[in-house]
């Protein structure tokens, strides 16, 4: 086989990648390790940038996220017993998020690429890419119990975490970055109405706690756990108990409480490589990094390294010049840094010290203060949380 873009991976990222690519006009290949079920159903994140909207409308997959998303304003914070809405429109000229999960995202666009391509070929896991620092980068797979090997112009790495594209750059050029935090995501899935229109982030007594949704009747909810903790020690009780505790405000407000579908504990963590491109192997997405959910940045740090590619492909393919893709990597490390800073501010904010640290646990009340009390705390708040521009 033969195309011009490899992609490896079938998540947000290399699905984007190929939707962008194909409409402008350049052929490519998707390689996926796992079956179609299994990429539908993981369960992600789901709060949308307007820039990530902005992606999905212009790679012609919004038709039902302009339907079923949830504009949201703003979000809440909760502490000392008191909410405080932060209101986007207001703190950025007019900003807004959307809630739309991003298994829905990915049946989207699984579905456009299935009836009009390019080429998507699940249970094709990528063994190696050969070559990548040659003109003529060649990743081979295994698929229908064959092992085969795609002939590409370029590969791009949308392989996830623990995907294989990141192993290749050669130990000389690879840097990483990392920290683990002392805890982890309880999360759940609930058939019930959300208990407030807004998501809401809860520094409690117990623990941080975040109260999201997936549609009107489906409620999404997190709660901060020790490291290691299994699912399966929490009860449905224990975990509404422990969320009506970490949610409760002096003002008259219920959580409401309903059937859990699913329940997953995962860790946080932060991680970039540097660069993000070798010769003509390139990364997006969770490949090259990984942020810690409070700022609800993955997926779209995945979507705007994917539009700053496809963009740079598009020059490469219309006038023949590389220079987008030369400052590619430069380019998404700035957003990502920023998003990495976010993430890690907003986690430190909001979780309990398992150490209980006393001046830490002041110093994170004080900051969550200032947001309350300061219009230019809060703005500052809004702009990240909302989407920094995309410098192209
Ligand atoms: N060959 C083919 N496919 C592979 C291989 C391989 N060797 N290794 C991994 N994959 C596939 C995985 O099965 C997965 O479907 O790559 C895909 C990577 O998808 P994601 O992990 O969803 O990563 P990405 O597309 O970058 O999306 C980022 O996902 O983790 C969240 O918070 C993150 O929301 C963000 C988004
Ligand atoms: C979610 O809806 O799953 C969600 C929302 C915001 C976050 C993290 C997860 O910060």
């Amino acid at each position: 086989m033969r195309t011009t873009v490899g992609i490896i991976g079938g998540g947000p990222a290399g699905l984007l990648l190929a939707r962008l690519l194909h409409r402008t006009g350049m052929d490519c290949v998707v390689l996926e390790a796992r079956t179609r079920e299994y990429v539908e159903q993981r369960q992600r994140a789901g709060m949308l940038e307007q820039g990530t909207v902005d992606a999905l409308h212009e790679a012609g997959a919004a038709e039902r996220l302009k339907a079923e998303g949830m504009v949201h304003q703003g979000i809440e914070l909760r502490f000392d017993r008191e909410r405080h809405h932060i209101d986007f429109p207001t703190l950025t000229g007019g900003r807004t998020v959307t809630i739309y999960a991003q298994t829905e995202i990915v049946k989207d666009l699984v579905a456009l690429q299935l009836a009009e391509g390019p080429p998507l070929l699940f249970e094709a896991e990528a063994l190696a890419i050969e070559k990548p620092d040659s003109d003529s980068p060649v990743v081979r797979f295994r698929h229908e119990g064959r092992e085969q090997t795609l002939a590409c112009d370029w590969v791009v790495g949308c392989d996830g975490f623990h995907g294989i594209a990141r192993d290749t750059f050669p130990d000389t050029l690879s840097r990483t970055y990392e920290r683990d935090y002392p805890y982890s995501w309880l999360g759940i899935l609930a058939d019930v109405a959300p208990s407030c229109d807004e998501l809401i982030y809860a520094r409690g007594e117990g623990g941080f706690a975040l109260h999201s949704m997936r549609s009107p009747h489906v409620s999404r909810l997190y709660l901060q756990v020790p490291n290691g903790t299994d699912a399966d020690e929490w009860s449905d009780d224990r975990i509404w108990d422990e969320l009506a505790a970490r949610f409760a405000i002096d003002a008259d407000w219920t959580l409401h409480r309903g059937p859990i579908t699913a329940k997953s504990v995962t860790p946080m963590r932060s991680f970039v490589h540097e660069p993000m491109r070798h010769g003509r192997l390139l990364l997006a997405g969770d490949a090259a990094h990984i942020v810690p959910p409070t700022g609800a940045k993955g997926l779209n740090l995945a979507v705007s390294d994917v539009r700053v590619l496809a963009r740079a492909f598009a020059e490469l393919h219309r006038t023949k010049s590389g220079q987008l893709l030369d400052a590619y990597s430069d380019m998404c490390l700035a957003r990502v840094w920023q998003a990495t800073r976010f993430s890690y501010d907003m986690t430190k904010m909001l979780h309990a010290q398992p150490d209980g640290d006393a001046f830490e646990n002041r110093l994170q009340l004080s900051r969550l203060r200032r947001i309350a009390a300061s219009r230019h705390a809060a703005a500052e708040l809004a702009a990240n949380y909302t989407g920094l521009p995309l410098l192209m």
